[in-house]
C-alpha cells in the first residue's frame, strides 16, 4: 500500500479557531488520517500554526505586543483546542521559528538557481510617519474618474472603478492624512507564466490519478484559463521570513509563499531522518485538506513553486477543499462574539465525540452549511443515541443476559441472516468508497443507514423471543448483530474515536482494523466484557440558553425595522426652525416624521427622494407634531446626508448578512439609539457588517465615515 502524507491547512495564529475553521481543516484531515491508519497504510499527519502576515501584525499593534508574542500565545490556544478535539497529529509545529525560515530560504535558493524568479521594480507609496510602504487600501485620494475625494488606492467606492494607487490625485496616507512619497521598490516574482505548461501537464496527470473536490477543479481551471502571471513572493514588511538576497534586507517573503513550505519544514523538524522520504519519495501520496479560500495556493502557486525548484517534490494528489460552515445562518465573528469557538467547546459539558459527529455530519462538502443548535441536539439524540447507541445497547445487553460472555464460532446459515450479510456488503463498500474520496458527510450517512438496517433486523427477528423458542437461532441472531456492532464501531472510529473505542473494548476488539467493518468470523473466542452505555441524550431544555449565549450582539439589529420609503410632502415645522414635517410612504401606508434637516436640505430637494426610515419606533411628540417614522442620516461633524438612493424599491427592508428580523414593535428611542450603526468607507454598517438592501450594500456620497442616526 502507498504511504499517505496528510496535511491540514496551517491555521493563522492570531485568533482562536471557530467550528468552521475546525471542520474545514484539522478535523477533516484527522478523519482521513485515522481512516488511513485503520487501513494499515503508513500515514503521517502534519499540521501547525501559520504565524506571518499583516493580520498578525495588526493584532499585535492593537494589543501592544510583538507579533511573535501574539503567535506564541495563540499557538498554545490552538494546540489545546485540537487536543480537546482529539486530533491525531503526528506533528503540530509552527512557521515562526528558525528551522522553518531555513527551509523557505533553501527553496528560494533553488528557485533562484533554476531561473524561476524575476525581479520587478514598481513605484509604491511610502509613508514616513508609518515608516512603511502603504498597502493599496490604506491610501486615499481623489478618484481620477469621478472626482470623489476619498477613493481608496485599490478602488473608488463612489463610482466603483478599480484603481492603482498612483492614479489618485491628492494622495494621502489614510492614517496620517499626509502625502506619502513615491518610492521605487523591487520585488521577487515567481514566473508562473513560464511554469504554466509544466503545471498543466502535472494537473492533467494528477487529475487522473488522484482526486480533487469539485470546487478545487473548478477554481483551478478558471485560473489556468485566464492564464498565469508572475506573482510577487516578497513584501515590504518586517514580520516574516527574511529574504537572503542583497537589496532585500528590509523585505520578507510573502506569507503565502512561506506558509505552505511549513508543511515541509514541520515534517523536517519532527522527523529529521525521514522527512525527505515523505516529501520526495515515489511511494507517497499527498492528501491536503483546506477551506475553499485556500484552493489556488494549493493547486497552483505552491505546486508551481515546487516545480520551479526542479527537484522532485511530492505535490498534492488528493486536494480536499470544503465550502464554509456558517453559524445559525450568520458568519462566525470573534469581534461580535457570534458562534462557537474551540475554546467555548472546551468549556461546555458535552463529550467531544458529539461535536465531531455533528460537525462531520454537516460538513460543508458541496455547499455552505450551517451549525444549528437545534439540529445538533436532534442529530445527537436521534442518530447517535437512538440509532447507533440503541442498537449497541440492546444487542450487547440482550446477549449478556442470555449467553455466556465467550463468543461462539457460528456459521450464519439461516436465510434471513444470509440476507442481512448480503445486503451489508455493498453498504460497507459504499462507506469505504466515500471515505477514500474524503466524502465524510456521505460516508456518515451510509453508516447511519447501516445502523437503521440493523435496528430493523433486530426488530424483525425479535431475538428476545427467539432465545426462548429456539435458543440456537437466538444466539446466532445476536452474535451476527455483535459483528454488525463491531463493523459499525470500526466505521465510526475515524469520526468518534473515543466512543468507538468504548464499544470495541466491550467486544475485546480494540485492535480491529478497517477490514473488520465487514467481517463475520473473527469474534469467536473473544468475550463480551461488561458494557457501559456510550451515548446519552442532550437535554433540550438547555437549547435556548445556549443559543442566546453564543448569539453575540447581532440580535440587537434584528429588532429594527428599517425600510425604503418615499418622501411625499414636506413642510416647515410651525415652531421649530430646524425641523421639517415630512410625510413618507413605504408602499403601504403614509407615515409622519419630524426631521432635523433644514440646515442641510432645501425643502424642494427632498420631494420624491427615496430614503430609509425606521418604522418601529414608539411615536414621539416633537413640539406638537407627531413623529412616527425616523429618517436615517449619515453624519460626520457638520456634514449630514440622508441615506438615499432613487433606485431602491419601495418597502424593501434593510438587513445584515444572515440575520433574521425579529422585529420588536414600538421600540423606545433609548433602545434604538443603543444600536450603533455607522458609515465606513462610504458604506453603511452595523458592527462591522454591511447593511444590505436586496443583498446590496448601502452607499453614501458625502459622508465617507461617520455615525448613522
Ligand atoms: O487560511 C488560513 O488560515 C491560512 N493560514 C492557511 C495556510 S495553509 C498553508 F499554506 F500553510
Ligand atoms: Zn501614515
Amino acid at each position: 500500500m502507498r504511504k499517505r502524507l496528510i496535511t491540514s491547512a496551517l491555521p493563522y495564529v492570531n485568533n482562536a479557531p471557530h467550528l468552521g475553521n475546525i471542520i474545514g481543516c484539522v478535523l477533516s484531515a484527522d478523519v482521513y488520517a485515522r481512516f488511513s491508519r485503520l487501513q494499515g497504510a503508513e500515514t503521517l499527519y502534519i499540521c501547525g500554526t501559520d504565524g506571518y502576515g499583516t493580520a498578525t501584525e495588526n493584532k499585535a499593534r492593537q494589543a501592544g505586543k510583538t507579533p511573535k508574542e501574539i503567535c506564541e500565545e495563540y499557538h498554545v490556544i490552538h494546540e489545546a483546542v485540537y487536543k480537546h478535539f482529539n486530533i491525531s497529529f503526528d506533528a503540530f509545529g509552527k512557521t515562526f521559528e528558525p528551522g522553518h525560515s531555513e527551509v523557505v530560504q533553501s527553496i528560494y535558493k533553488d528557485l533562484d538557481e533554476k531561473g524561476a524568479l524575476e525581479e520587478q521594480v514598481s513605484s509604491q507609496y511610502f509613508c514616513t510617519s508609518c515608516d512603511t510602504f502603504l498597502a493599496d487600501r490604506l491610501i486615499i485620494g481623489e478618484c481620477p474618474k469621478c472626482g470623489y475625494e476619498e477613493a481608496r488606492g485599490d478602488q473608488c467606492d463612489n463610482c466603483g472603478t478599480l484603481l492603482d494607487p498612483t492614479e489618485l490625485k491628492n494622495t494621502q496616507c489614510n492614517e496620517h492624512k499626509t502625502l506619502p512619497e513615491l518610492r521605487e521598490t523591487k520585488h521577487l516574482y515567481l514566473k508562473l507564466d513560464k511554469l504554466q505548461p509544466q503545471l498543466e501537464e502535472w494537473q492533467n496527470r494528477v487529475g487522473k490519478e488522484g482526486h480533487w473536490t469539485a470546487n478545487a477543479i473548478r477554481e483551478t481551471a478558471s485560473w489556468m484559463k485566464r492564464g498565469l502571471a508572475p506573482r510577487p513572493i516578497t513584501r515590504d514588511l518586517k514580520w516574516g521570513v527574511d529574504v537572503p538576497r542583497e537589496g532585500y534586507e528590509d523585505k520578507v517573503f510573502y506569507v503565502w509563499f512561506d506558509a505552505p513550505i511549513g508543511y515541509i519544514s514541520i515534517t523536517k523538524k519532527y522527523f529529521p531522518d525521514t522527512w525527505q522520504d515523505w516529501w520526495q519519495g515515489d511511494d507517497v501520496d499527498l492528501y491536503q485538506f483546506l477551506g475553499k479560500d485556500n484552493i489556488p495556493f494549493h493547486s497552483i502557486i505552491f505546486p508551481g513553486a515546487l516545480l520551479g525548484t526542479g527537484k522532485n517534490w511530492n505535490k498534492v494528489h488528493h486536494l480536499n477543499s470544503t465550502e464554509y460552515l456558517n453559524y445559525e445562518n450568520t458568519k462566525f465573528s470573534k469581534s461580535r462574539n457570534v458562534g462557537i469557538f474551540g475554546t467555548d467547546v472546551m468549556e461546555l459539558e458535552y463529550p467531544i465525540d458529539y461535536w465531531r459527529f455533528y460537525l462531520l455530519s454537516t460538513r460543508p462538502e458541496s455547499k455552505d452549511t450551517n451549525f444549528l443548535w437545534q439540529d445538533f441536539f436532534d442529530k445527537v439524540n436521534g442518530e447517535l443515541n437512538d440509532n447507533i447507541g440503541n442498537l449497541v445497547n440492546r444487542v450487547i445487553l440482550l446477549y449478556l443476559k442470555n449467553f455466556d460472555a465467550k463468543i461462539s464460532d457460528i456459521k450464519f446459515e439461516d436465510p434471513t441472516h444470509k440476507e442481512l450479510i448480503d445486503g451489508l456488503g455493498p453498504a460497507f463498500e459504499k462507506i469505504t468508497a466515500h471515505m477514500e474520496l474524503g466524502e465524510f458527510r456521505e460516508a456518515m450517512k451510509s453508516i447511519l443507514a447501516v445502523g437503521k438496517t440493523a435496528n430493523k433486523f433486530f426488530q424483525d427477528q425479535a431475538p428476545w423471543a427467539q432465545v426462548k423458542e429456539n435458543s440456537e437461532l437466538g444466539q446466532a441472531t445476536l452474535t451476527l448483530l455483535l459483528y454488525v456492532v463491531r463493523g459499525l464501531a470500526v466505521a465510526l472510529q475515524p469520526f468518534i474515536p473515543d466512543s468507538s473505542l468504548t464499544i470495541l473494548k466491550s467486544l475485546m476488539s480494540e485492535d480491529a482494523n478497517w477490514g473488520d467493518i465487514f467481517n463475520f468470523d473473527s469474534l469467536a473466542g473473544k468475550e463480551v466484557t461488561s458494557y457501559q452505555q456510550v451515548f446519552h441524550k442532550m437535554d433540550n431544555s438547555k437549547l435556548e440558553g445556549l443559543k442566546k449565549r453564543f448569539s453575540g450582539n447581532v440580535n440587537e439589529f434584528a429588532k429594527l425595522d428599517i425600510a425604503v420609503a418615499q418622501i411625499k410632502e414636506v413642510e416647515e415645522h410651525p415652531s421649530a426652525d430646524h425641523l421639517y414635517v415630512i410625510k413618507v410612504n413605504d408602499g403601504e401606508k403614509d407615515l409622519m416624521s419630524a426631521s432635523a434637516l433644514r440646515k442641510h436640505y432645501q425643502l424642494e430637494d427632498l420631494k420624491d427622494k427615496k430614503v430609509l426610515i425606521v418604522r418601529n419606533l414608539a411615536a414621539a411628540d416633537l413640539r406638537g407634531v407627531k413623529s412616527e417614522a425616523m429618517l436615517l442620516t449619515a453624519e460626520h461633524r457638520k456634514k449630514l446626508e440622508l441615506l438615499s438612493n432613487d433606485e431602491w424599491k419601495l418597502g424593501s427592508v434593510v438587513s445584515i448578512d444572515g440575520v433574521d428580523q425579529q422585529i420588536v414593535k414600538d421600540m423606545e428611542f433609548g433602545e434604538f439609539s443603543a444600536i450603533k450603526m455607522n458609515v465606513e468607507e462610504n458604506t453603511a454598517k452595523y458592527d462591522g457588517d454591511d447593511l444590505l438592501l436586496e443583498g446590496k450594500p448601502i452607499k453614501t456620497r458625502l459622508v465617507a465615515k461617520g455615525k448613522i442616526k
